[in-house]
């Protein structure tokens, strides 16, 4: 069922006000091919919506047709090559999807707990968090393609995935509805610890088991990043800038606490939170919006802020740090 002027004032984790001009509920492919095809819609462009957590609603109304992804389900699937396959409809809650895997003695998925959204859209964004990315357990999923009224399945190479991209993100994959994802979750688990905060975290810990790995990482996310149930926000709303060896060297000579990590290919990720937090932003708020006061990197909606205000507090902090040190701050949150 489509329904009009719809609020997505619920949908969104920045709890921006806004309105669909269409709306309606994917539960399974009949809904979304009944969707598609309906010709009552047919002149309004389409829009995913997940758990809505990394989106910012720019417009008052947004003037499309919005799919809300609720399609449910998990299970194993069974073995390949040592690794365990777990299958999860689109509209899954990512935690509880995580949380489910680790009830059922499949680690893999545990750095990334606690990541606002759904199944869906994980791959969309290859989310990641503590040294760990969808990508890395990523096997494969199905996806829907109006245009061919076909269901289609992609493997990793298909995605393309990069640092919090994906094919979804591009033209040949924009269209592409997600339908359910395939994770391979190893057999034989391993703890990552790459990320030190989390390494010192679990440090003497014995047995490491992935649910330990779990609550160090809920624990660390709680203190760091707002709860968008009691603070709108859509996480990071800048990517980390990466910045070629020379540029990070000349910012090193001139700002010799840079938070940087030197990448494979000779390049260096910068933590635009330190970007943001040097310029004086941290806790600061311009109108009805603001950044998050334990993490520069997160902008949060005081209270009743409009996509704009948001926007607005967005470019004055990519100008200043623009003009401080030289980088261009790019948004993370999908603007609709
Ligand atoms: N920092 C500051 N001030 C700040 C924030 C950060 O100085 O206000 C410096 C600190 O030195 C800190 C470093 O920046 O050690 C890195 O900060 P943090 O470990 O919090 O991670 P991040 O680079 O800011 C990224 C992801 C997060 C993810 C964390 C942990 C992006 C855009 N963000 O943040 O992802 O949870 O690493 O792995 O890559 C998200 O995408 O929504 C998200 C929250």
């Amino acid at each position: 069922m489509i329904r009009r002027h719809a609020s997505l004032a619920s949908l969104n984790t920045f709890g921006i006000a806004a309105s669909a001009e269409a709306l309606a509920e994917i539960h399974c492919l009949d809904d979304l091919r009944a969707a598609c095809a309906d010709p009552a819609v047919a002149d309004l462009p389409r829009v995913v919506l997940g758990g809505g957590s990394n989106v910012l609603l720019v417009r008052d109304t947004l003037p499309a047709l919005v799919l809300h992804m609720a399609i449910r389900g998990r299970e194993r699937l069974g073995q390949e090559n040592g690794r365990e396959l777990v299958r999860a409809g689109a509209g899954e809650v990512w935690h509880a999807f995580v949380q489910w895997t680790i009830a059922q003695g499949l680690g893999g998925l545990e750095n990334l707990s606690l990541i606002p959204g759904t199944v869906g859209a994980a791959p969309i964004q290859n989310i990641g968090a503590y040294g760990a990315e969808i990508q890395d357990v990523f096997h494969s999923l199905r996806a829907y393609d109006p245009a061919s009224d076909t269901v289609v399945t992609l493997d990793a190479a298909a995605c393309r995935f990069g640092y919090r991209d994906s094919v979804f993100k591009h033209a040949e994959g924009r269209a592409l509805i997600i339908l359910d994802v395939c994770f391979a979750l190893p057999c034989a688990w391993t703890p990552n610890l790459r990320y030190a905060e989390l390494a010192q975290a679990v440090a003497g810990l014995s047995p490491l088991t992935p649910a330990a790995v779990s609550a160090a990482v809920v624990a660390i996310r709680q203190r760091k990043l707002p709860d968008p149930a009691v603070i709108g926000n859509a996480g990071s709303f800048f990517k980390n800038p990466v910045v070629t060896r020379a540029q990070c060297e000349d910012l090193l000579a001139r700002f010799p606490t840079l938070v940087h990590h030197w990448q494979a290919d000779g390049s260096a990720k910068l933590a635009a939170g330190w970007l943001i937090d040097q310029c004086g932003w941290k806790g600061r708020d311009l109108g009805r919006a603001g950044v998050y006061e334990k993490q520069a990197l997160v902008l949060v909606n005081r209270g009743g802020a409009s996509g704009r205000e948001v926007l607005a507090l967005a470019h004055v902090i990519q100008a200043e740090v623009l003009a401080r040190f030289g980088v261009q701050l790019e948004a993370e949150p999908v603007f609709l």
